[in-house]
């Protein structure tokens, strides 16, 4: 029994492999129908969410299968004092898969040791988030037609934002990807994984504060917002959250193919004027999403 805690839990090989079901589901979704009949997907989601939570629930639903759940740690026993271990057994005599958000770093893991089913990390605090990374790499393969050779820059919160430590770990495993990372120097990536990925020698990496710089060079512009819930200090927060906010004079010297990709929710990152723009990918990017999660729940449940 597998299940997907950290990106680096799937070989590339596998990750080509789901993108590739991906795309033969969009292809012809009817014939997935009913993949997933009679099985149950539990979302237990411990922290705010739309996409993410919805996206899988639709998941579930377009393969035939049903869903339970809850969507705030107030309506589960959580509040209560169950401990997330004993959680995760409780559903595995319920449902058949559970996705997982949690604002602890490790929560996900720590229900995958103790479930008798597949558990999906949905977003463990500001750690990772791997299933938002398969929706930007189906993303980028749909509009590129490819993940390898580009330049790859990520802008705003680096620090905080799990989706580009997830997206940073699977991009560097392909070849010939170079990032830019463009953060103020407060919201830099963090210790680890500047060792684990950054400094492990596997990528060509360069770290600016300025996004009009490095924007004659990129492929793929990923914008993030400035995590406000996981900041000690709110007056850091306010002074950060505007540092970076895309505007349509700003894409002047940018790449006429580039390809503007964000996790959302967008705050104030990203102008509504770009959304117009053929570039910005972002919304195209959300129905990725819900393609590479029924892509994923079939492999996860062994489903033919
Ligand atoms: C992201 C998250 O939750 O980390 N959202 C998402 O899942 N699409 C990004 C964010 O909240 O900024």
């Amino acid at each position: 029994m597998r299940s997907l805690i950290d990106i680096a839990d799937l070989t590339v090989e596998e990750i080509d492999g789901l993108i590739a079901t991906a795309e033969d589901i969009i292809k012809d979704p009817d014939k997935y129908a009913e993949k997933c009949r009679r099985k149950k997907l539990a979302t237990l989601f411990y922290e705010p969410s739309t996409r993410t939570r919805l996206s899988f629930e639709s998941a579930m639903i377009e393969l035939g299968g049903s869903v339970i759940g809850f969507s705030e740690a107030q309506s589960s026993s959580a509040s209560k004092g169950e401990s997330v271990a004993d959680t995760a057994r409780v559903i595995s005599c319920f449902a058949d898969i559970i996705a997982m958000r949690h604002p602890m770093e490790g929560a996900p893991r720590v229900a995958a040791m103790n479930a008798s089913i597949p558990v999906i990390n949905a977003g463990d605090g500001g750690h990772n988030h791997p299933t938002q990374t398969l929706t930007d790499l189906l993303t980028i393969k749909r509009e590129k037609g490819r993940l390898s050779h580009m330049t790859v820059g990520c802008c705003g919160d680096l620090k905080f934002g799990r989706t580009v430590h997830s997206l940073l770990e699977a991009m560097s495993r392909y070849e010939g990807v170079d990032f830019v990372l463009i953060s103020p120097e407060e919201l830099k990536v963090p210790e680890h994984v500047r060792t684990d990925i950054l400094n492990a020698g596997r990528v060509k990496y360069r770290e600016t504060e300025s996004l009009q710089e490095a924007m004659p060079e990129l492929d793929i512009l990923y914008m993030t917002r400035v995590q406000r819930e996981r900041f000690i200090s709110e007056a850091d927060y306010v002074r950060l959250k505007d540092t970076y906010i895309l505007t349509p004079d700003k894409l002047e010297t940018a790449k006429k193919d580039l390809s503007i990709l964000h996790p959302l929710p967008r705050v104030n990152e990203i102008s509504v004027a770009i959304d117009k723009d053929p570039r910005a990918c972002y919304f195209r990017q959300v129905m990725n999403g819900k393609f590479i999660r029924m892509a994923l729940i079939m492999k996860l449940l062994e489903v033919e």
